[in-house]
């Protein structure tokens, strides 16, 4: 077991490879406990090459939606493995997935030597993401905005990440999600949770009608009247699809859809975009990452390794933004203005280039590929009760999390005039 980093930088040094093997219900595990094996939780990237020839079509939602045969067959591959799962009971196995994952014991690593505001699993993954990318603008001041942003673990990291390698930097911020003191939003669908939001209130904007919610016209216009020209937005909006699981993709289209539009009208010029998505097996996400690497310079899907690795999470990362026609936006707004998705779909297939079709299926199969091997490993390894197994999970999930921190270099206490919150009593 690792005790200390200096172990972590022994081990780093040498650069051993141990091959281990097992037999779980007569299934063959492999553990490569070498640095690859570590590093590969932390190089969960696919990068789009830009081609000069895409061009947006003039006109948005005139057409009816198709299926890409090739997205459908990776979408019932993933839904098949997935549905293995439904013999385990969902508590156990939450259990289970939450043992085995290699990135469960960042948070409680760093909560041992560090205090940290807000630090949950969300903080440790855009903490990477900033690491990642250059998603933090390159000027002295700049202003962001976070959407679907309770209960502020993005804020806290981004502070944090600024405090440690930009500390001249000014930076002004505004989020908004679904109002937790608001008694009209299910506590199915809100977090509860007001750690953050009841010391920074005055950076928090709910919207005309106080929800928050962003599916509401009114409350994008809002956000607008506040938030234009800021540089960077990060979106991590999600909603429970437990009752549809093979049809996520589908049931968070109109929340990603209003989180798309409302950052593209507030973003500055050369501007970043953080958008959380799931799997891109449909028509209508293809749009949405069409439009997206048409608007920004560079576009790169990641998935941090504090994202759990059995499920569809990814970041999509969009950098420099360029704007687009502004004819197109009359046409692009008409589902938000009108507060539903309808028939029709963004653009028609025809006019999405087959060869930005390619990356994206080469994009959703990569990521899928990575989801179904973790969820097989996960599968043979449920209810394993060989030591050896369990100590080689134990080991892996120590050499991330030891690896993170070093990493990502978390040594610095945040000092007391950084703190978002103020007082630490009742946090
Ligand atoms: C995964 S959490 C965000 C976590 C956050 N980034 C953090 O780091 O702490 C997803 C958030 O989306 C919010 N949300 C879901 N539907 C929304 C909607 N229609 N409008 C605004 N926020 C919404 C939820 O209330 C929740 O706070």
């Amino acid at each position: 077991m690792l005790q200390s980093y200096n172990d972590f930088t022994t081990w780093n040094a040498a650069y051993i490879t141990i091959n281990f093997y097992f037999v779980v219900h007569n299934l063959k595990i492999h553990f490569k406990m070498s640095r690859e094996d570590v590093d590969h939780n932390f190089n969960k990237k696919f990068t789009f090459t830009y081609n000069k020839e895409w061009l947006l079509p003039l006109e948005a939602y005139k057409c009816k939606p198709q299926q890409v045969e090739s997205l459908q067959s990776m979408k019932a591959a993933l839904n098949a493995c997935k549905g293995q799962l439904n013999q385990f009971a969902l508590a156990e196995w939450s259990k289970h997935t939450k043992f085995t994952d290699p990135s469960s014991s960042i948070v409680r690593t760093i909560t041992k030597s560090f205090k940290i505001e807000l630090l949950t699993q969300a903080w440790c993954k855009f903490y990477e993401c900033l690491h990642a990318y250059p998603i933090v603008p390159n000027t002295e001041e700049f202003g962001s905005l976070h959407l679907c942003e309770a209960p502020g673990a993005f804020i806290s990291a981004l502070n944090y990440f600024l405090s440690v390698n930009y500390p001249k930097v000014k930076w002004n911020w505004r989020a908004s999600t679904l109002n937790p003191y608001n008694d009209s939003n299910s506590l199915d669908e809100m977090i509860y949770d007001d750690r953050l939001i009841r010391h920074t209130l005055k950076n928090w904007e709910f919207g005309l009608d106080c929800t928050g919610d962003l599916r509401k016209f009114y409350n994008h216009e809002k956000l607008v009247e506040i938030c234009k020209g800021v540089m960077l937005v990060t979106a991590d909006g999600s909603i429970d699809c437990m009752k549809d699981p093979g049809e996520q993709e589908h049931h968070v289209h109109f929340l990603h859809y209003c989180e798309v539009m409302t950052a593209l009208k507030v973003l500055g010029e050369h501007g970043n975009f953080v958008l959380k998505l799931f799997t891109m097996f449909e028509h209508e996400t293809l749009c949405v990452m069409y439009l997206l690497n048409c608007a920004f310079k560079e576009v790169h899907v990641f998935k941090p390794c504090a994202s759990k690795s059995g499920n569809s999470e990814v970041y999509v990362i969009c950098l420099d933004y360029k704007s687009f026609d502004a004819k197109l936006w009359d046409t692009l707004i008409a589902p938000y203005f009108n507060g539903r998705q309808g028939e029709t779909v963004m653009f028609p297939l025809e006019l999405i280039p087959s060869d930005f079709v390619r990356q994206v299926e080469e994009c959703a199969k990569f990521f899928m590929d990575l989801q179904c091997e973790r969820i097989n490993r996960n599968i043979k390894l449920f209810r394993t009760k060989n030591e050896d197994i369990l100590h080689q999970i134990r080991t892996l999930k120590e050499k991330v999390a030891a690896n993170y921190v070093q990493k990502f270099k978390i040594t610095n206490r945040l000092s007391r005039r950084r703190r978002l919150i103020k007082s630490h009593r009742r946090s």
